[in-house]
């Protein structure tokens, strides 16, 4: 009973330091995660327990050791076409609309905010490869960014274990667009070359990644505090085309959370640009 008070500190120290640098809120029901994601990492650098994480961490020489500790605590959940529906609208409703409203200079440039280890990027990829004859002579563009650095390297290894294959890939999928390696599967390099990966914090973006005419940012905002959410609504509006489209996750609104897109009338969980943003 002594040190339950020093660990309920620490954890609320750390849960603090997550939403200050990612947005990412942790609810105090949901602290024991904390314990639970830091454990390997607490183990593999020797560190007894949580107070002795923060006393470390606190020193800004550790600032690589913070970072690494705020990735464990990170929530990375993705699989291959997560929300199956969504992606049938995208291929049936946004995609015919982008290439309606681009068509005359043939280019797309699609943004994966919180790409996480890369399944979106790719199930991305695969729809439009899927649809090769339609795209023919277009310059495809898919940018894949998230804030964690070993995520992304995953994401760009493009190696999946049997499990995360498994998990909303088909078959034929798989077999098309993935080659067994041992106990792995690993895309193929035509679709790696797609898409490029970038560690991009939403909330202090590093440097201008460019206008986008499809924004998807999934499963990340639904974590974010609403002063934090409102910050990173901001940077996708100026990151978007005018006529561009934005995707959330399924579960996910717009409403109530800004006022800067609205929701289109054709398309379930696709959102437009409220008005004009320049600059
Ligand atoms: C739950 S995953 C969702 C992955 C994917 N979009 C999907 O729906 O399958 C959320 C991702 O957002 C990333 N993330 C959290 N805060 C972020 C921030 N401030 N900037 C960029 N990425 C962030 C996390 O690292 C994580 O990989």
């Amino acid at each position: 009973m002594i040190h339950a008070q020093p660990a309920a500190d620490a954890t609320r120290l750390l849960a603090g330091l997550l939403e200050a640098r990612t947005g990412q809120q942790i609810a105090p029901s949901r602290y024991w995660r904390i314990q639970t994601a830091l454990a390997p990492l607490l183990k593999s650098e020797g560190i007894p327990d949580l107070d002795a994480l923060v006393a470390v961490i606190m020193d800004p020489e550790n600032e690589k050791l913070l970072k690494e500790s705020l990735e464990a605590m990170l929530n990375n959940e993705s699989f291959f076409f997560r929300d199956t529906a969504m992606f049938a609208s995208l291929r049936s409703d946004t995609l015919p609309v982008l290439r309606e409203r681009r068509k005359a200079r043939r280019t797309l440039r699609i943004w994966c905010a919180g790409t996480s280890t890369g399944q979106e990027a790719y199930s991305m990829a695969i729809l439009l490869d899927s649809d090769r004859a339609s795209w023919e002579g277009w310059k495809l563009e898919i940018v894949g960014t998230d804030i964690s650095a070993s995520m992304l390297a995953r994401a760009r290894a493009g190696r999946y274990s049997q499990f995360e294959i498994q998990r909303g890939l088909s078959v034929d999928h798989m077999l098309r667009y993935f080659r067994q390696d041992g106990e792995d599967w690993v895309i193929d390099p035509r679709l790696q070359k797609m898409v490029q990966f970038r560690e991009d914090n939403l909330l202090k973006p590093r440097g201008d990644l460019g206008r986008f005419d499809l924004i998807l940012c999934r499963n990340v905002l639904m974590y974010f505090g609403p002063e934090t959410r409102h910050i990173a609504y901001s940077k996708l509006v100026k990151a978007l085309e005018d006529d561009g489209l934005l995707m959330l996750g399924a579960a996910e609104t717009v409403l109530g959370h800004t006022d800067l897109f609205c929701p289109t009338r054709e398309m379930r969980g696709v959102y437009g640009k409220a008005l004009p943003v320049r600059g």
